[in-house]
């Protein structure tokens, strides 16, 4: 799609319709409220936005998501629309509150976001064929021009990047394997300024890593230890690590049948860290950050993990596995371990980690967990300026208990009770004393229900706003 930026005369206001002759048309503006009226102004579409005192930058997100999908549904293939030139009462913006580039960057998201589809495999060319090709904004204001051509430009490489972490994670499991997220990983090699290193299952073997790779005993998918480097800024990196289990079938622990072919995002917290890295690359953010990506299938094969094995992490703390489809804490754990190599400065890692933090945050909110006060601090502002929902989870050395095993260091589960908190505590066990905080996106990486405005059914690509938004701020500062 093609973005542009235009200027437009200033309209007079007539009641809530700004309109430049007599036609009035009934229409309250009320919040994702459209209207087209091919009669009185033709090709025109009405966008409520609400109150202007309630007024966010998700809501402009919403309603240009909307707008996009619904223009799509009625034949159009071009998109012209005035900019926002307004304060935001509700927002907190952090310094500086909302500017027009703010705005900018989340009209064009708003589009780019609702308009994803995900039909590679769709044989019928029928099927959803008509696109918008252009996109143009309309200021009022000419010196305004250049920021919001900033801002629009930066909507698109964010939202872009969410939809090819989307279009991961709606592959399905025979297609994007271990094999093929290391090929995506060296896709970005090759276009920008990152470097990517592979560990074979026999390099994390030698290495130590026990918890991975007894993960991965259970496929003939080889496992592949992706580690990214993008070294824009001198100093201690960033680690993200993003959990990658391309299909969880929770080896010989099974998942039952129904809904077990979603498990193919698995891999979500990956295709995060990926999307999330090519976007800092591309604004040149003068950050240095590691990305470790350690993928496996999650798979019952002859050579798989009995549940009470125990193996021995990279941190030399021993596990029992009680339980085979707590995998992605094993993973993560030799993966977070592997990342103080790097002394970074913090770690965030993201993964699809629990049911039970479906059953807590339900698909609205990714749980928060972390050890350092200003770390979450950060990303709680990130999550308020990207709409990326974030809500605070303790965890307290009260929980313990649950994960002390008898014949090991650990148990890699914790009973049913708490279950999201005993995981987060598993991993803390990991992250010696660096500033570190998870983000269990099981629940919001996959949208089973009916689209929303700029949401459509299947992946989300949940965590990639939110990642880009915490390094533009660390950037700034
Ligand atoms: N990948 C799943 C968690 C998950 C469940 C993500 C539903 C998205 C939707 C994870 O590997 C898992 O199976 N967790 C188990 C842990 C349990 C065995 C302690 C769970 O949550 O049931
Ligand atoms: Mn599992
Ligand atoms: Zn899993």
């Amino acid at each position: 799609m093609e973005i542009k930026v235009a200027s437009r005369p200033l309209l007079k206001r007539r009641g809530n319709v700004p309109c430049g002759g007599e036609t009035l048309i009934k229409f309250s503006g009320k919040f994702l409220e459209t209207r087209t009226d091919g009669k009185t102004i033709p090709g025109t579409l009405f966008l409520g936005l609400g109150s202007e005192k309630e007024l966010t930058l998700d809501k402009i997100r919403q309603a240009m998501g909307k707008a996009a999908t619904t223009i799509r549904e009625a034949g159009g293939t071009k998109i012209a629309a005035p900019l926002l030139e307004t304060k935001f009462p509700s927002d907190k913006g952090g310094k500086g509150g909302v500017s027009v580039s703010d705005i900018a960057q989340a009209m064009v998201e708003g589009v780019i976001l609702a308009l994803y589809q995900f039909n590679l495999y769709k044989t019928d060319p029928d099927l959803d064929k008509n696109e918008i090709k252009e996109l143009t904004l309309l200021v009022t204001d000419r010196s305004k021009k250049a920021s919001v051509l900033k801002g629009a430009l930066h909507g698109q490489w964010i939202a872009n990047a969410v939809n090819s972490a989307r279009t991961l994670c709606n592959l399905p499991g025979n297609v994007l394997t271990p094999s093929r997220m290391e090929q995506e990983a060296l896709r970005l090699r090759k276009e920008y300024p990152i470097s990517v290193s592979v560990l074979e299952r026999s390099d994390a073997e030698a290495l130590g890593m026990g918890a991975y790779c007894g993960v991965a005993r259970g496929t003939a998918e080889p496992p592949k230890f992706i580690i990214l480097e993008y070294k824009g800024g001198k100093g201690k990196p960033i680690a993200l690590i993003g959990k990658s289990v391309t299909f969880d079938s929770g080896g010989i622990s099974l998942k039952p049948a129904e809904n077990m072919e979603q498990m193919k995002y698995d891999m979500s917290g990956g295709a995060a860290v990926l999307g999330a890295m090519k976007v800092a690359a591309q604004m040149k953010l003068p950050l240095h950050i590691v990305g470790i990506l350690p993928a496996t299938d999650n798979m019952p094969g002859g050579k798989a993990m009995h549940p009470g094995d125990i193996v021995k992490t990279l941190s030399g703390k021993t596990v029992e596995v009680i339980n085979t489809d707590a995998e992605g804490r094993l993973c993560l754990a030799d993966a977070i371990t592997y990342s103080l190599r790097y002394k970074p400065y913090a770690i965030i890692d993201l993964a699809t980690l629990t049911g039970a933090c479906v059953v807590a945050l339900g698909q609205h909110a990714i749980a928060l967990f972390g050890n350092n006060a200003k770390l979450i601090e950060a990303i709680s502002l990130a999550s308020e300026k990207t709409g990326e929902k974030v809500w605070p989870m303790p965890v307290w050395d009260e929980y313990y208990s649950q994960i002390k095993s008898d014949v090991a260091d650990l148990k890699n589960t914790g009973g049913r009770p708490a279950g999201s908190i005993t995981a987060a505590l598993f991993l803390k066990q990991f992250v010696t004393d660096v500033p570190w905080v998870h983000l269990d996106i099981a629940g919001v990486a996959w949208n089973g229900d009916k689209p929303r405005p700029y949401t459509p059914k299947g992946s989300t690509g949940a965590g990639v706003r939110l990642l880009v938004q915490y390094l533009i701020d660390l950037a700034g500062k």
